[in-house]
């Protein structure tokens, strides 16, 4: 094992500042691995570039393999570069959106997705992904809602770990391994109105109750890395925001790891207004404990006259190096800089059958029936189908983020259909566009004979998939263009109707609901995205997500999330519009769907639901039993879910709050029994004090999901 201390002793000032900066693939080779955000005019010398210690998006094993060489023959000190990138929801072989994800509630298949991206993302030369990215989220204006698990914290951390212990596996020195890295530290998405990069303002308990927990359940869970986030919070950004970067990381949570910027983060600091220049801003950045600077010029061209100025402390310069190297020795590479990657490896383990297998699972497992009035499944006997809409022959359904994924190598609804129905007549009829800015009606009577005509119509409908991700916010959330017309026409022309969504957030689908009996959101499925679409549009599968995020009936509810408080005038009900009540004038409280809601083809029947006692204190438990019946003729899964909601509190509290779930299979008129059990430390809640604490009184436990609560029993805490 290398001697890091040894190491740092011999180095340069300038060597060890290397080590705390990464850039872009392409500032050491020219790679067509795409970059985010500006690539700042960095100005560096070639010497600067020689002292580099990490590297960012890059295109293969080969580029990295080549790169690696170079630095090493040139470096004086033979330390290793460590590769990093954004292996989001898969690298080649793509998985549904994390948001889709999110919806199968099963950390299982969660993890099973993610050790097949980490086997292929390492044989391609990854060493560090800048995964889990954890942000809460409740306003489906912002575009990277697609990159988390919603508006509930106990998923969004939960399935946050669960990658953090999939993508680590065994330990991160062996090949087939990474290190992993939380996002973005904190509250990147409380953006308000939605709008990417936006102002945060939020309370400390609402913080605490809310948008951090995420972040700890995966540094609980072990993760290498932290990101902080572009966002100011509460009046500072957070890659210079003390409160956050060492009250609560370092302090109170206890973190140790790495810390870097993101993209420019540091230089951004200027522009927030909190810096004058790039070497102020590297001052408040080191000095927070971001540890690299990502592509931004601060540390390099500064760092070593802050030391010499005093304004940055040369042991703690050194303490950053050594957990730079540190990582790079956990990783192995001192011994294998390729980290096991190679250009024959990276062929042998990726878009693999086995990986296409895991895809099409996971996407059945993420879509969510949201709506069905009796017509699906099809029958697989059906002599002619059409396909109608702009994603009806589309490959582009990957989503955003989806790292070296192909939308070529998708199989689209039309291929997913075509391959389940070898026999059936298959017409495709675009009928319009899905840009919001393209309203060309006249392939709409096309498609309106091609429904006439046909046995079953499946529309394809949604957003494209560059409408989400980083920087892609939209102010109007309802399918881009004319689909709603489209559907509404197609909809008199066949009432044998089903529409499915391609879409990286909930969309406003009130006018597609008024006119379709039935609904199936597929989320951007990934790669074997069709196929997934085909087998349950047809009866191979059986829907059983259940939402991440509520879909609301417009735009103008945003943000709307499920577990909102009472207030002093909740709605009385979702028609009247006038006097004296919290409802809008032209539109009700609740959302279309809410957290939680997804049906099946099964028919899910809640028989029972009892507690062991009506009391608990505060070392104590209790148990709640559930059970559950199918009651039809149709294998199936449901998400057993259970609510809490705390009466009276110090706080106003949420309406519901989910505490626990379990994901059950039940083949026809199988009926089993769940059992929770129920602690104390599940019923507390951040007060004003910032205390996390319980408080005496009764709490109403719930199941069903959560705006439509099917049994509900009262517990006493004592
Ligand atoms: C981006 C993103 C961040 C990502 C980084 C490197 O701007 O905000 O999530 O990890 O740059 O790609």
């Amino acid at each position: 094992m290398v001697d890091i201390s040894k190491l740092i002793s011999e180095m340069t000032t300038e060597e060890k500042i290397g080590q705390l900066v990464q850039y872009n693939a392409n500032l050491f080779i020219d790679s067509e691995a795409g970059i985010t955000g500006p690539l700042t005019d960095a100005g560096l010398t070639p010497e600067d570039i020689g002292r580099i210690g990490s590297v960012l998006n890059f295109k293969n094993a080969e580029e990295v393999c080549k790169i690696q060489d170079m630095h090493l023959a040139a470096d004086r000190n033979k330390i290793p570069m460590v590769f990093m990138m954004d292996v989001i929801h898969g690298y080649r072989t793509i998985f549904p959106i994390p948001l889709g994800l999110g919806c199968s509630f099963d950390t299982e298949l969660v993890k099973e997705c993610t050790r097949m991206a980490s086997d292929e993302a390492s044989a391609a030369g990854i060493q560090v992904t800048f995964t889990p990215m954890v942000d809460y989220v409740r306003d489906a204006r912002w575009g990277r809602v697609m990159e988390t698990c919603g508006e509930e914290p106990l998923l969004n951390g939960l399935m946050g770990a669960a990658q953090v212990e999939a993508f680590r596996g065994e330990g991160i020195e062996k090949p087939g391994n990474l290190a992993t890295c939380v996002k973005h530290y904190a509250a990147y998405g409380g953006a308000e109105a939605g709008r990417d990069y936006n102002t945060v303002e939020l309370s400390e308990h609402t913080l605490r109750e809310f948008y951090l927990p995420a972040y700890k359940a995966c540094i609980d869970a072990g993760v290498d890395m932290l990101m902080p986030s572009f966002n100011s919070l509460n009046g500072v950004p957070s890659v210079a925001n003390n409160w956050l970067m060492n009250d609560i990381l370092r302090d109170e949570w206890g973190f140790d790891g790495l810390v870097i910027s993101d993209y420019n983060a540091i230089g951004e600091l200027i522009t927030h207004g909190v810096a004058a220049d790039i070497k102020e801003a590297a001052e408040k950045a080191f000095n927070c404990g971001c540890h690299i600077e990502m592509c931004s010029s601060g540390y390099v061209k500064h760092l070593a006259e802050l030391v010499d100025e005093g304004k940055v402390s040369a042991e703690k310069l050194d303490e950053a190096v050594y957990k730079v190297l540190e990582l790079k020795a956990r990783l192995g590479l001192f011994e294998d800089p390729y980290h096991g990657a190679s250009p024959e490896a990276e062929a042998a383990h990726s878009l693999t059958p086995t990986n296409r297998a895991v895809a099409k699972k996971a996407a059945m497992e993420s879509a969510v029936l949201l709506k069905n009035e009796n017509i699906l499944p099809f029958k697989k006997e059906v002599r002619k189908v059409a396909l109608i809409g702009p994603f009806a022959d589309n490959h582009e359904i990957i989503g955003f983020w989806s790292c070296q994924g192909k939308n070529e190598e998708s199989v689209s609804v039309k291929e997913g259909v075509a391959a389940l129905l070898p026999d059936a007549e298959i017409v495709v009829a675009k009928g319009c566009s899905n840009k919001w800015n393209e309203l060309d009606a006249s392939g709409i009577a096309e498609a309106v004979a091609a429904a006439e005509a046909a046995d079953a119509v499946i529309l394809c409908l949604g957003e494209p998939q560059n409408y989400s991700g980083e920087g892609n916010c939209r102010t109007d959330i309802d399918l881009p263009g004319i689909q709603n017309q489209l559907a509404e026409e197609v909809a008199k022309a066949n009432s044998n109707t089903a529409a499915i969504i391609f879409t990286g957030r909930p969309l406003v689908l009130s006018k597609l609901n008024a006119c379709i009996p039935a609904i199936l959101n597929m989320w951007f499925p990934g790669t074997e995205g069709g196929s997934a679409a085909a087998a349950l549009l047809f009866g191979d599968a059986n829907p059983c997500g259940k939402l991440s995020m509520s879909f609301p009936k417009s735009v103008g509810q945003c943000p709307i999330y499920y577990n909102h408080t009472n207030t002093g005038r909740p709605k009385p009900n979702e028609d009247r519009h006038y006097g004296y009540n919290s409802n809008y004038i032209d539109c009700g409280n609740l959302p279309l769907f809410s957290f939680g809601h997804g049906l099946s083809y099964s028919n899910f029947v809640y028989e029972d639901m009892t507690l062991s006692s009506d009391s608990l204190t505060a070392d104590g438990s209790l148990e709640v039993k559930i059970t559950v019946l199918n009651d039809s003729a149709v294998e199936g899964k449901e998400t057993v879910q259970l609510y809490m909601r705390d009466m009276v509190a110090s706080n106003v509290r949420p309406v519901q709050q989910l505490i626990a779930f379990n994901k059950i299979s039940l083949a026809p008129g199988e009926r089993k029994t769940i059992t929770f059990t129920i602690k104390e430390e599940m019923l507390r809640f951040w007060n004003n004090e910032n205390k996390y604490v319980s408080e005496p009184g009764e709490f109403r436990l719930s199941t069903g999901c959560a705006d439509h609560l099917i049994k509900t029993q009262s517990v006493i805490l004592k």
